[in-house]
């Protein structure tokens, strides 16, 4: 390999510093981190660098529900989030903090920049105040009743119930989200980041080839509207940086956090002596690259580089946008005990399935990536386990036994093993466009091929007669090289499984050696490279999920304040508890109170029966088939066939539960319950929904 030597730094988005990580942070730290150590594996110098994004209001509100300090807060979750991504392998060269020194440093100095370029301007705005608590309220902190269907306990500014969309001064006696007092409108002196003067530069960044093509047409979508000034600051109180020279002004979180990437390279520049400016200066020959979920590109294709224009520092070589993450099919959802936290999969799972996982599954663009747990433990057993350690375990027995680990001195079939480090350039490339889930087909397809030759020679054959022995060590030691081949392509997914095959071969497994096969050399002792895995792991995975309690609704919110685009589903709003048929009238358990927790853990929805039939022998069932909207079809039995002709009931909408859990019934499995009232026999009366409701809505 001869390729020159590159200069890298690359970042991941920083995650806010008020909830755990879960597997969508991860989603995005394994791709980054693949790509990170497929570009050192290769030998180029790259630097890895991340931080918790640690101010604004949504921290110091939760800081003080806790009735702690935000400081407090943020550094107990800054422990939290490093030993996390440290537990998936994630090879950060410096996990910070936006609330450092650096960070306050560039963030002064940027502002310094954009303030003397004219770019910032002042402006006194209106806004909504919450009297009581002393705070101006960004629209998510608003709720009242829809203005279209009146559907009470609306948020900000579009209904849950009817999908309006509508600014907070038309929700009907709205009030604050914090303390409930009435919103007085309030002014206040504000400065804005000017685009005027940037647009020309921005036009020609979105055009220049820097960005993945559906994430240009975007925001040229957005340049073409007209740029409007982005409001930068924050009143107080706020827990950020205050503006220098104000007394009550801070900077919105937004617009420290991308400067958090320069704050912690700073930190880790300091300690390793690594030379800043060479990375973030214009004219130096290093490239800089982004990864971000597709919810922030707003801030890292328009803003950021704009800010770094202004202020005289390089632009983005790269900003790469992936999808989110669903699990099952669906959003991520702690009723339904999908919302799964980092912590949560490695007290079950091995973080290498993940990650081999996600890299099976990720490609260079923003498609939504989801995570299917059947075709997880079948990717992870079949490819990893049943092709690629097959392949060193079935070969490392022979050579143990008969050759003291020792490999030929030649190579029995050089064309193949040529092939095998030819498949290399073209693997490279897939890393480099992170068109990760295409290396893995192709490094799977070699696997097979190696077993084949594997099949093809049949050692265990051979080796029942002494006097093929040799033949069996050269095919066993072809067979040990090819894996070596393969193992070099997927160490930037699997490190950890890498560096066991590194002991087994007693080498190292890095692209400048790739086409060094391991000839007249001894291997250590085999162990177990990777085990497979156990589907009950995933099953416990899934069930501690749906017993957990619901998480405090985590960070995320800020991003609303500027984009409206993403709509964010709200598991946590309030509902009445509901009596469930079927249950006897103890008048002890009515007195049973359950907590607000327990009741968001019943997943209530909107269902419309596309189907009922009678169920043959059984005198009190009906089957009913279910459009469930999102959540798919489902099939659920239903002691209602005394009440109801199953005619009358196609095309009603009825309430069901939908979490509960499969139960295998005598006529067959019933996935749900239908909500009904009444004593029973005939007088039983399905719970209806109004016609307007559509299937797959939450019932609350
Ligand atoms: N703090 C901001 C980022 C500031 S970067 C200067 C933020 N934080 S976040 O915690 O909400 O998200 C961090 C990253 O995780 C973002 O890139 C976001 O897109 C990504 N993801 C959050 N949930 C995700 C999924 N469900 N799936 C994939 N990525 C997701 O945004
Ligand atoms: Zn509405």
């Amino acid at each position: 390999m001869s390729a020159q030597k590159r200069s890298i730094l690359v970042t991941s988005a920083l995650p806010y510093a008020n909830g755990p990580l879960h597997l969508g942070h991860l989603l995005e730290q394994v791709q980054t981190d693949i790509w990170v150590r497929f570009q050192r594996s290769r030998g180029h110098e790259c630097h890895y660098v991340c931080a918790d994004d640690a101010h604004g209001t949504a921290i110091m509100l939760s800081a003080e529900r806790q009735g702690i300090t935000p400081e407090a807060q943020i550094t107990r979750i800054h422990a939290e989030h490093s030993r996390d991504a440290d537990d998936f392998l994630i090879s950060f060269d410096n996990y910070y903090t936006t609330h450092s020194d650096e960070n306050r440093h560039w963030c002064e100095y940027i502002y310094g920049k954009l303030r003397d370029g004219g770019h910032i301007v002042e402006r006194e705005i209106t806004q909504a105040f919450d009297p009581e608590k002393g705070l101006f309220l960004a629209d998510r902190f608003i709720k009242g009743t829809c203005p279209r269907c009146h559907a009470p306990d609306q948020y900000g500014d579009n209904c849950e119930a009817c999908g309006a969309t509508y600014t907070p001064a038309e929700l009907i006696d709205p009030v604050s989200a914090l303390s409930g007092a009435t919103p007085v409108e309030k002014q206040s002196r504000h400065f804005f980041l000017s685009l005027d003067k940037l647009e020309d530069m921005l036009r020609e960044w979105i055009g220049s080839g820097t960005l993945q093509p559906a994430i240009a047409n975007k925001l040229r979508e957005w340049t073409d509207a007209g740029l409007q000034a982005w409001d930068i600051s924050r009143d107080a109180p706020y827990f950020g940086f205050r503006i220098p020279g104000e007394s009550d002004k801070y900077f919105y979180v937004w617009l420290d956090a991308p400067i958090g990437y320069m704050g912690s390279f700073q930190d880790y520049c300091d300690r390793e002596g690594v030379a800043f400016d060479r990375f973030w200066r214009p004219g130096h020959d290093t490239e800089l690259y982004h990864f971000i979920g597709k919810d922030i590109i707003n801030f890292h294709g328009l803003f950021w580089p704009a800010m770094l224009h202004a202020s005289g520092l390089r632009t983005p070589t790269g900003v790469f946008a992936h999808g989110f993450l669903t699990v099952n099919g669906t959003k991520m959802s702690k009723s339904r005990g999908t919302f799964i936290n980092a912590r949560s999969y490695l007290d079950h799972l091995d973080a290498e399935y993940l990650r081999y996982y996600f890299a099976a599954k990720l490609g260079g663009g923003v498609d939504d990536i989801d995570l299917n747990f059947e075709d997880f433990v079948q990717r992870v057993n079949s490819d990893l386990v049943g092709k690629v350690v097959n392949i060193a375990s079935r070969c490392a027995g022979f050579l143990k036994k008969g050759h003291d680990n020792w490999l030929t001195d030649d190579c029995a079939e050089p064309a193949l093993l040529d092939e095998f480090i030819a498949a290399g350039e073209q693997i490279a490339a897939r890393y480099e466009e992170r068109e990760f889930g295409k290396a893995m087909r192709d490094v799977v397809a070699l696997a097979d091929r190696a077993n084949q030759y594997i099949d093809h020679h049949k050692p265990w054959v051979l080796a029942r007669d002494p006097a093929n022995a040799a033949e069996v060590q050269a095919v066993c030691s072809m067979g040990i090289n090819l894996f070596r081949v393969i193992m070099v392509y997927l160490k930037p997914v699997l490190p950890a499984m890498a560096a066991r095959a590194e002991n087994f071969l007693n080498a190292s497994l890095d692209w400048p050696e790739l086409d060094q096969p391991l000839l007249g050399h001894q291997l250590r002792a085999f162990t177990p490279l990777m085990t497979r895995v156990d589907p009950t792991a995933v099953d416990a995975l899934l069930a501690a999920g749906r017993e957990a309690e619901p998480a405090a609704d985590s960070g995320g919110q800020e991003k609303q304040d500027a984009t409206r685009d993403s709509k964010r589903a709200k598991d946590g709003k309030a509902g009445k508890a509901k009596e469930k048929p079927g249950q006897a009238p103890d008048p002890n358990a009515l007195a049973d109170t359950i907590s607000i927790d327990d009741f968001m853990r019943v997943d209530l929805r909107v269902a419309r029966i596309q189907r009922a039939e009678r169920v043959e022998g059984a005198d009190k069932l009906l089957r009913l088939s279910l459009d469930l909207g999102e959540l798919g079809e489902r099939e659920v039995l239903s002691g209602i066939r005394a009440a109801y002709d199953p005619a009358a009931l196609e095309g009603r909408l009825a309430v069901v539960v939908a979490n509960l859990a499969p139960r295998k019934m005598r006529f067959g499995t019933s996935e749900g319950m239908v909500l009904a009232a009444g004593p029973g026999g005939e007088e039983i009366f399905l719970l209806s929904v109004d016609s307007g409701a559509i299937p797959g809505q939450r019932v609350t």
